[in-house]
């Protein structure tokens, strides 16, 4: 038979079914919130004796035996039990174990209810600064790989055909820029993570004469949520952390099927370090890019805790609901996998072999350099619709010699317009083709550098 559940044997007439216990128990993943409930007892039970609700000498027993607790978990010597349920009870078992009557008073003018979305926006706030602090290292390992390629050639896709020529390192600016937003969106998405929900209690607040500006300085909170029904039953912050966890992985997984692209012999533009790779276990040739596979895939996984979390909160009546229990295992793995992420990709990235060789043929076998031969036309004062036309005659001709358009002869070249000159044939390089972009957010090296510039000054070190 199971062991009677005492925290609310008073009004119940039999014990929790087995089954039900593993089902309703959350202690198996919430025990990550510890280090956070035991801060957050701390404020509460400091503002209890502060406002005469208990007395010092209970807040005294409170905090000795909260950081006995906390010294039991971090060396792993507390036992969790599943029959109380929670984090919380589990804590509050042991306190009272350890005080007695001190530790029964800790849960006064509080719920768990309030109790746990203060853990988790605290647990949420300080995993939201880590990731943050991610972001900005793998920012700089870009800015690092584009100072040293601002000057290297790749052709630039539209479609996946040869497009235009751009700079790699303008290339790789592009997700520099990407993850500045997602750094800036985590930010934004802290401010109403960092509000207090401690006093909302149950949910209707509480008859105590409580001080939630005191709990909310010491705790570091901005604010205090300012309704308690909401403060104890909105997870919308946990939803806009998870919306700004799936966009990051939405540009990873962008970067990522370009690092396989890549790395296919076919293109042959990088080689990604081995201790990034696998092999197959049976073509001795292959050498597999796992980890950008890899993380491609996670970014289904993360899409599907938003959506998740979203599914929960969906049609939750006001106020908390158990519902709610569930949004910590999408809520901690899509933290996880973001942490993992972006830890492995900056130094997949610092180890990234480049072969801009490889990158100059490509662009040179794609008519990369068409457009430069149009704009050349329209600034010899033909309308840009005939100058597309007359280069489209050109690539036809061109491709049925099997060379560039720089491999033609002026006399060819001068069949399809009678203004081309000798000078075309600076347009009509790659280098002069990546030089003519020289604007603000343009693909010319010099460019390039001055954003790096740019991106430095404002990424903290
Ligand atoms: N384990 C619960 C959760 O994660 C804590 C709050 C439980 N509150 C309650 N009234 N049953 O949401």
């Amino acid at each position: 038979m199971e062991k009677d559940n005492k925290t609310w044997s008073g009004r119940f007439s039999e014990p929790v079914a087995q089954l039900v216990q593993r089902y309703t128990a959350s202690v198996g993943f919430d025990y990550r919130l510890a280090e956070y409930d035991i801060q957050g007892s701390l404020a509460h039970a400091r503002m209890l004796a502060a406002t005469n609700i208990i007395q010092s000498a209970d807040l005294e027993a409170i905090e000795k035996g909260l950081i006995q607790i906390r010294e039991e978990i971090r060396k792993s010597e507390f036992e969790w039990q599943l029959e109380q349920e929670d984090v919380h009870l589990n804590i509050e078992r042991r306190l009272t174990a350890l005080t007695g009557d001190a530790g029964k008073k800790l849960h006064t003018a509080r719920s768990r209810n309030d109790q746990v979305a203060t853990d988790i926006r605290l647990y949420l706030r300080a995993a939201i600064d880590e990731i943050i602090g991610l972001i900005h290292v793998l920012q700089h390992v870009l800015l690092n790989l584009a100072e040293q390629h601002a000057a290297t050639i790749m052709p630039g896709f539209t479609h996946l055909q040869v497009a235009q020529p751009v700079s790699f390192g303008h290339h790789l600016l592009a997700y520099y820029e990407m993850l500045q937003r997602d750094g800036q969106r985590l930010q934004d998405c802290r401010k109403r993570v960092n509000q207090l929900p401690l006093g909302a209690a149950a949910l209707a607040g509480t008859s105590y004469p409580i001080d939630r500006e005191q709990v909310a300085r010491e705790l570091g909170f901005e604010g205090i949520c300012h309704n308690s029904l909401d403060a104890v039953s909105d997870r919308d912050f946990a939803i806009e952390f998870c919306a700004s966890a799936a966009l990051i992985m939405m540009h990873l997984s962008r970067l990522s099927e370009e690092l396989i692209l890549w790395m296919s012999p076919a293109f042959g533009f990088i080689r990604i370090a081995d201790r990034f790779c696998t092999g197959s276990s049976i073509m001795p040739q292959k050498k597999n890019p796992d980890v950008p596979e890899l993380v491609r895939g996670k970014t289904g996984r993360i899409n599907g805790h938003l959506v998740a979390l979203l599914t929960l909160m969906k049609s939750q009546p006001l106020a908390y609901n158990k519902d709610n229990q569930e949004d910590k295992e999408p809520l901690f793995d899509t933290v996880d996998t973001l942490r993992d992420t972006l830890t492995i990709y900056a130094d997949m990235l610092a180890g990234l072999h480049v072969n801009p060789e490889a990158m100059r043929q490509a662009a040179l076998h794609g008519y990369a350099t068409a457009t430069d031969l149009a704009d050349y036309l329209v600034k010899k004062g033909m309308p840009f619709r005939d100058a597309h036309e007359a280069v489209a005659q050109a690539v036809r001709f061109a491709e049925s010699k099997a060379c560039d358009l720089s491999a033609l002869s002026l006399a060819d070249l001068r069949q399809f317009s009678e203004t081309i000159e000798q000078d075309v044939f600076e347009v009509l390089t790659l280098e002069g083709s990546l030089q003519s972009r020289n604007h603000p957010g343009g693909t010319a090296p010099a460019q390039v550098r001055e954003a790096i510039r740019r991106a430095r000054s404002q990424l903290p070190d």
